[in-house]
């Protein structure tokens, strides 16, 4: 079995090769029929390809089934033979990413790399180049499933889905991470127990979390002590989660706790981006240069992305530390890994994806891509129905949903209008005057026209 990863180059790519190769067993006696044997990475920039490489060659060393690698900058023969596509491309790299930060918090409202206007630009900025991708997996492998974590996850999915149809599957770690933590605080091993989330990506809420036939979360809800032992109990507070009677996905703290949100972020010496972009930096020249070994720079730039991720978040809730089990989410890559076995062996599995909501979700239409349980078979990911979705829920799902499709359809047809409408409707952005500045400051205004659409 094939997969290819788009962004091959890309700093995560360790950790998907490592879930493979702990998926293929250590001395290829024992490895199991069907999996995956050949890798290719595909990436723009040579440089990066090469230093990844280099990382994940030495995490086969001695793994005798580990699965080959191969690197190219040709997109085709990247795609050509694939079963599976892994797509975690970054448009306009980490200077992009600051950029879309930057510019929403000059204006005193969020900037953030998926959520709020820092969303629609990088949205604005990516759909392109995915939407020319899914293009060209319709063309050179049809056959292949496509595994969407290039975000903004959730519109990205949807649009390379008006192309590639129900081949295209959006996967997040932020959910099963809050599911897991949750269940731990409970005392619940996690692997028993049933999930009831749903929502948008970045955008969802856990409202059940059964073991036996019954709901544990409302004794999770009226013990703050529990709440407030994981990640997101310390960023909402027990008050506050045990008046919405549900636990939220971290990223809404950017939505509830907007003001006190942007505030840190704007009082950090740098965005997430800047901080990325220096720190990355940093490590592709360090195993460009040959110096020391490329695995043990990777792991220690790792784990110091990794405990500083929502640093400004923390810092606006106590400034407390992420621990152990607030690392250990869940791991993009197992779902990755999960969901590619369960289609490629049938193993009826239920994951929370990123799919079109056919009837899951009452009230959202059956095109709208939405983040819930789905069970996945060879046939691929079906959203298990969800049951009615509070006001407030749905109320936000639906001016998200309307805000993410004005982007695409900016992105498709390259109108202007539509671009103004997706910034001025999104519920973070407080005025279209705030919404007018941003786009002219975005750096993408010049490929929209005010002639379409
Ligand atoms: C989580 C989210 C991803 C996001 C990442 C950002 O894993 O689910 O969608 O890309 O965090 O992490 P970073 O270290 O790039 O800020
Ligand atoms: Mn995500």
């Amino acid at each position: 079995m094939r997969l290819t990863v788009l962004g091959g180059g890309g700093f995560r790519v360790p950790l998907v090769y490592r879930a493979l190769l702990d998926d293929a067993g250590d001395d290829g006696s024992g490895a199991r029929a069907g999996r995956c044997t050949e890798v290719v990475l595909y990436d723009t920039d040579r440089r990066r390809l090469d230093a990844i490489g280099a990382v994940l060659a030495e995490q086969a060393r001695g793994r005798g089934a580990a699965p080959a690698v191969r690197a190219t900058t040709d997109l085709d023969d990247a795609l050509r033979g694939a079963d599976f596509v892994f797509s975690a491309i970054r448009v306009g790299g980490l200077a992009g990413r600051t950029r879309d930060e930057r510019v929403p918090l000059n204006e005193g409202v969020l900037g953030q790399e998926t959520v709020g206007a820092g969303g629609v630009l990088y949205g604005l900025r990516t759909l392109p180049v995915a939407i020319r991708i899914a293009e060209r997996v319709a063309t050179v492998a049809p056959d292949a499933w496509v595994i969407n974590f290039t975000n903004p996850a959730g519109m990205v999915t949807e649009a390379m889905r008006r192309v590639l149809g129900e081949r295209v599957i959006g996967i997040c770690d932020s959910p099963v991470g809050l599911c897991r933590r949750a269940a731990r605080a409970l005392g619940v091993d996690p692997d028993l127990a049933e999930y009831d989330y749903v929502g948008l990506n970045h955008l969802g809420w856990l409202r059940a979390l059964v073991v036996d036939g019954r709901d544990h979360l409302p004794r999770l809800l009226d013990d703050p002590a529990a709440l407030e032992s994981f990640e997101e109990g310390k960023l909402f507070g027990a008050t506050w989660l045990r008046a919405l009677r549900a636990l939220p996905n971290e990223y809404l703290h950017y939505y509830y706790f907007n003001r006190e949100a942007v505030r840190a972020v704007l009082q950090a010496p740098a965005t997430r981006g800047e901080f990325l972009h220096q720190q990355q930096e940093g490590f592709y020249a360090e195993v460009g240069s040959g110096r020391g070994g490329a695995l043990e720079a990777w792991e220690r730039t790792r784990s110091e992305r990794e405990a500083t991720y929502m640093a400004e978040n923390r810092s606006a809730t106590g400034d407390w530390e992420r621990d152990s089990c607030d690392l250990d989410g869940g791991g993009y890559e197992r779902i990755a890994l999960a969901l590619m076995r369960a289609i490629a062996h049938n193993e009826r599995t239920t994951l929370i994806l990123n799919v079109p909501n056919r009837s899951a979700v009452p009230g959202l239409d059956a095109d709208a891509v939405v983040e819930v349980p789905c069970l996945v078979t060879a046939g691929g990911a079906r959203p298990l129905a969800t049951g009615p979705v509070a006001a407030d829920q749905l109320g936000l799902m639906l001016s998200v949903k309307a805000v993410e499709r004005a982007t695409i359809e900016a992105a498709l047809t390259g109108c202007r209008a539509a671009a103004l409408r997706a910034l001025a409707l999104h519920p973070l952005v407080d005025s279209v005057r705030v919404a007018e500045r941003l786009l002219a400051a975005s750096g993408l205004a010049p490929e929209l026209s005010d002639h379409v659409g």
